[in-house]
């Protein structure tokens, strides 16, 4: 495994199910509440430069549960980028922490920072990807089914920074990922080009919601304005109308089926209250995970397992 998790592709299709496995033992460990403090006297430094509940409740919280003690760094104290220079934060958080998670706005900060970073540095999210996302949505999905087999996924709504990760977690494991948008809301060309060519799933690209969900597994949706495009909220709201998540869309895939959000959802935007409220959606069990897989990363990186 290599020394930082800024993308899912930074990792092998082994080392996905090895982490899949470790989470999965974490969880259980976790909720018997074992006395296992791998992290003893280790610190996280997490540096936000955007709003978060999951991310920033989930790390704190499992890095504390396994022994460790983590900051909170948000947006107005580091300013990333703007008061200091990227390269000089890496250097400083490195010589006092452990271990960094990032949610950062230009995914070339990430970079920069694991590049400078003397420390293990996870991405957290940034306006190109959120690979623990993904990574605590597969575990779900194969939590839920016991395996990958013959998985269809339909996203429906924006080609965003959720699904440059899907696409990227399609150049490791095998599934079908079709996507519905509105035109000009495609995914980044050469993140769709690298699943492509990895030859592994098969990668479906519509306009049409109805197309997208037939025959799907998980039916996928995120906002529609990300954080940092909040002033285009009005604008999108009417570019994507038709591109709800409703229960008679889900009922279109004529076979059981599993609603999924990364949340925070707008609901009545991107999806109804019917929808997020029903038997078949799993999103409280997506945001658990986060927790027990983003674990298991840290664990792998800090090579404590
Ligand atoms: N899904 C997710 O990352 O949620 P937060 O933005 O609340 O962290
Ligand atoms: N696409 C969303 C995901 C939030 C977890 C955003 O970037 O705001």
């Amino acid at each position: 495994m290599t020394n930082h998790f800024l993308h899912i592709t930074d990792l092998t299709a082994d080392e996905i199910w090895d982490i899949f496995r470790l989470a999965e033992k974490t969880k259980a460990r976790f909720k018997e509440r074992e006395d296992y403090r791998p992290f003893h006297g280790f610190t996280l430094a997490m540096i936000f430069a955007k709003p978060s509940a999951r991310t920033r409740i989930s790390f704190e919280t499992g890095f504390h549960r396994l022994g460790g003690h983590a900051l909170y760094l948000g947006p107005n104290d580091i300013g990333i980028g703007k008061r200091e220079a990227v390269k000089d934060i890496a250097q400083v958080v490195s010589r006092f922490n452990d271990i960094i998670m990032a949610r950062l706005f230009d995914h070339q900060h990430v970079l920069e920072l694991a590049e400078h970073a003397s420390v293990p540095v996870v991405n957290g999210l940034t306006d190109y990807n959120h690979p623990c996302q993904i990574m605590a949505d597969m575990f779900t999905i194969h939590e839920r089914r016991g395996h990958l087999d013959d998985l269809k996924i339909a996203y429906i709504g924006d080609g965003n920074n959720v699904v440059h990760s899907w696409l990227r977690l399609a150049a490791r494991l095998s599934f079908s990922f079709a996507m519905a948008c509105p035109e000009g809301y495609l995914p980044d060309q050469a993140t769709l080009e690298l699943a492509r060519e990895s030859g592994l799933s098969e990668i479906i690209l519509t306009h049409d919601p109805v197309a997208a969900v037939e025959g799907a597994d998980v039916v996928y949706t995120d906002v529609w304005a990300s954080m940092g495009q909040k002033e285009e909220a009005a604008a999108r709201r009417a570019r994507f109308r038709g591109f709800q998540v409703t229960e008679a869309l889900v009922a279109v895939t004529g076979r059981e089926t599993w609603f999924m959000h990364c949340l925070p959802a707008e609901r009545g935007i991107e999806v109804t209250d019917e929808v997020m409220d029903a038997p078949y959606s799993i999103v409280f069990d997506q945001a658990e995970n986060r927790m027990h897989v983003q674990n298991a990363i840290m664990l792998r990186l800090l090579g404590k397992e």
